[in-house]
C-alpha cells in the first residue's frame, strides 16, 4: 500500500469507527450462526461462546475488528522500534476490560501472519482467559510452579496459527508473593527466551486493586494500561502512571469508545 492508500485506509476505518456504536458494543453485527466451531485437537473454540465475550478480532468485515488491527499495528510498531517482547495489559480498576482487550489483541496479532504469540493468564485470584474461549484446561501456570506438570502439558495451542496459551491452573490467594518468586522470574525468563521471535502478553489484574501487577513489571520489558471511557477516573489514570513511573507504559487503550484513536502513547 502506498502513503495516499494507507491514509485513505485509515480515513475510511476512523469513519466507520464514528458511526459505531463504540468499541464491540455491537455483537450481533457478526451473526454467530454464520460462524462455524473451529477444530483444535480434541478441543473446540465456539464461534458463539466467542462471540458472547465480544471476542471479535478473527471477523474479517467488521469495525470492531479494524479496531483491533489498528490497535495490533500500534502496539507492534512501538514494542518492535524498541525492541521489546513482552507486554503486561492492566488497568486501574476491576473490570475495564483488560481481559477482552488481551484476548482480541493477540488474536489480531496471530491472524497478522508474520507474528507468533502467547497469552499467558496472569491474575492468579480471578483467571478469565480460559472461561472468555470457553476452554477448561487441566493444568497451568500454578500446576507448572508447584512442580505438578510439565510446562509443555500447561500451555494449549488454540484454533489460530500462531497463538497458544498459558492458563492460570489451580488459583491462589498468595498471587503476589508467587508471582514475586525467583520461580516465576525463571518462568517469565524462559517464555521470553525460549522462541526469540514471539511476543509474550500477560493478561494481569487490576493495579490498584492487588499488588500483583507491580510485584510483576520487573518482569516485562512494557506494559498496556487499558481504562474505561466515562468510567476510569482521571485520578485514578494519574494514580496508575504513578505507580508505574518505572515501567516502561507504552500506551493507554480507551475501551469501550465512540471514537478512534482509542491507543495513546504515554
Ligand atoms: N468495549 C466493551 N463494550 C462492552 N462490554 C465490554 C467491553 N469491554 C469489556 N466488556 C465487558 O465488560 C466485562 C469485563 O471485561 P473484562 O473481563 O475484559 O475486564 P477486566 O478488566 O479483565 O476485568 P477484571 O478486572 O475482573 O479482570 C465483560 O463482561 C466484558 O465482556
Ligand atoms: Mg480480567
Amino acid at each position: 500500500m502506498d502513503k495516499l492508500e494507507k491514509a485513505l485506509e485509515k480515513a475510511r476505518l476512523l469513519r466507520q469507527a464514528h458511526l459505531s456504536s463504540g468499541l464491540m458494543k455491537s455483537t450481533a453485527e457478526a451473526s454467530p450462526s454464520k460462524l462455524k466451531d473451529i477444530p483444535i485437537g480434541t478441543v473446540s473454540i465456539s464461534a458463539e461462546v466467542l462471540e458472547a465475550n465480544r471476542i471479535v478480532a478473527h471477523r474479517t468485515r467488521s469495525t470492531e475488528a479494524d479496531l483491533f488491527r489498528i490497535l495490533r499495528a500500534q502496539i507492534l510498531q512501538t514494542m518492535s522500534k524498541h525492541g521489546f517482547r513482552t507486554l503486561a495489559i492492566t488497568s486501574p480498576n476491576y473490570g475495564e476490560g483488560k481481559t477482552t482487550t488481551a484476548i482480541n489483541l493477540v488474536l489480531s496479532i496471530a491472524l497478522d501472519l508474520k507474528q507468533t504469540v502467547l497469552l499467558v493468564d496472569l491474575d492468579l485470584r480471578k483467571p478469565s482467559v480460559h472461561e472468555y474461549l470457553g476452554l477448561s484446561p487441566s493444568y497451568g501456570l500454578t500446576d507448572y510452579l508447584s512442580g505438578s506438570a510439565a510446562l509443555p502439558d500447561c500451555l494449549m495451542r488454540l484454533p489460530f496459527d500462531r497463538l497458544s496459551m498459558l492458563p492460570v491452573g489451580a488459583c491462589l490467594d498468595h498471587s503476589s508473593e508467587l508471582l514475586g518468586s525467583p520461580q516465576m522470574g525463571a518462568l517469565a525468563h524462559e517464555l521470553k527466551t525460549r522462541y526469540p521471535d514471539r511476543l509474550v502478553i500477560y493478561d494481569m489484574p487490576p493495579l490498584l486493586a492487588q499488588d500483583d501487577p507491580l510485584t510483576f513489571v520487573p518482569h516485562v520489558e512494557a506494559v498496556l494500561l487499558v481504562v474505561q471511557d466515562g468510567v476510569t477516573k482521571v485520578s485514578d489514570v494519574k494514580r496508575s502512571l504513578e505507580i508505574l513511573d518505572s515501567a516502561n507504559v507504552i500506551g493507554t487503550v480507551l475501551n469501550n469508545s465512540y471514537k478512534l484513536p482509542s491507543f495513546a502513547k504515554t
